[in-house]
């Protein structure tokens, strides 16, 4: 059978759809189809505050200063003993403490990941570990240079109240070793709550720690 293109109109959108399927196929869906066997992304259930806290980090503009990724030297990859291929963590991301660089499921219940670009601020994919925390949080949100005197991360006291505007649904802060408040008892909002829990959820999964 001859395929004539120019003259049969039939036959030429039968080969343009035949070749608009292929396409699709070998460059869309068999490639996710390998993937999704490769590394299968099931999405855990997200806890609503969590997933507040993530909307806060984002409206908030936390990602301008601040990344959730650790990058991996792939120049000095080398087999490990199972016969999986071992990269480490890039020389100027080993000072945030973690022994590997991120994976692509570490993301799986991000909507967006915020990888960001920025590090005015240190990384913050794994923070849950390296500051477990809720109070030193809530203070360093409420006044970073209290914690921290050399910050220039802006705070945001106003997610705090005291002790004179306090509401029902506030969660008193606990006062943090010396740190005395002299601006009366602390009281975190829901939406300073929401936050914390959030930067809290960021850890890694338990086998790969
Ligand atoms: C203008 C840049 C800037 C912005 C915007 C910013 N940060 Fe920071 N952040 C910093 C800097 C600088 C530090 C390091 C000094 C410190 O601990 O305050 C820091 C530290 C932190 C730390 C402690 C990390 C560690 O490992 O010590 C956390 C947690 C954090 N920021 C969360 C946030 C959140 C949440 C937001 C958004 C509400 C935010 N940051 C917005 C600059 C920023």
């Amino acid at each position: 059978m001859r395929l004539d293109v120019h003259t049969s109109l039939r036959t030429f959108f039968i080969v343009a759809g035949g070749l608009y399927v292929l396409l699709v196929l070998a460059c869309a869906i068999l490639p996710a189809a390998s993937m999704e066997r490769q590394y299968p992304i099931t999405q855990e259930w997200v806890d609503p505050r969590v997933e507040r806290g993530e909307q806060l980090y984002q409206s908030y503009g936390c990602i301008y200063c601040h990344t959730m990724q650790i990058r991996g030297d792939e120049r000095l990859a080398k087999e490990g003993p199972d016969g999986t291929l071992v990269v480490p963590v890039l020389g100027a991301d080993r000072r945030f403490g973690l022994d590997e660089p991120s994976r692509a499921e570490e993301y799986r219940n991000d909507d967006p990941p915020f990888l960001g670009t920025e590090r005015i601020g240190p990384d913050l994919l794994a923070v849950g570990i390296r500051l477990p925390s809720a109070a030193w949080h809530y203070w360093h949100l409420y006044d970073p240079r209290a914690v921290s005197p050399d910050s220039n991360m802006p705070g945001l006291p106003w997610l705090f109240h005291t002790e004179d505007t306090q509401q029902p649904e506030d969660e008193k802060v606990a006062p943090l070793f010396d740190l005395d408040v002299p601006k009366g008892r602390l009281y975190a909002t829901p939406d300073a709550q929401a936050l914390v829990e959030y930067l809290l959820s960021r850890t890694r999964p338990e086998s790969r720690r």
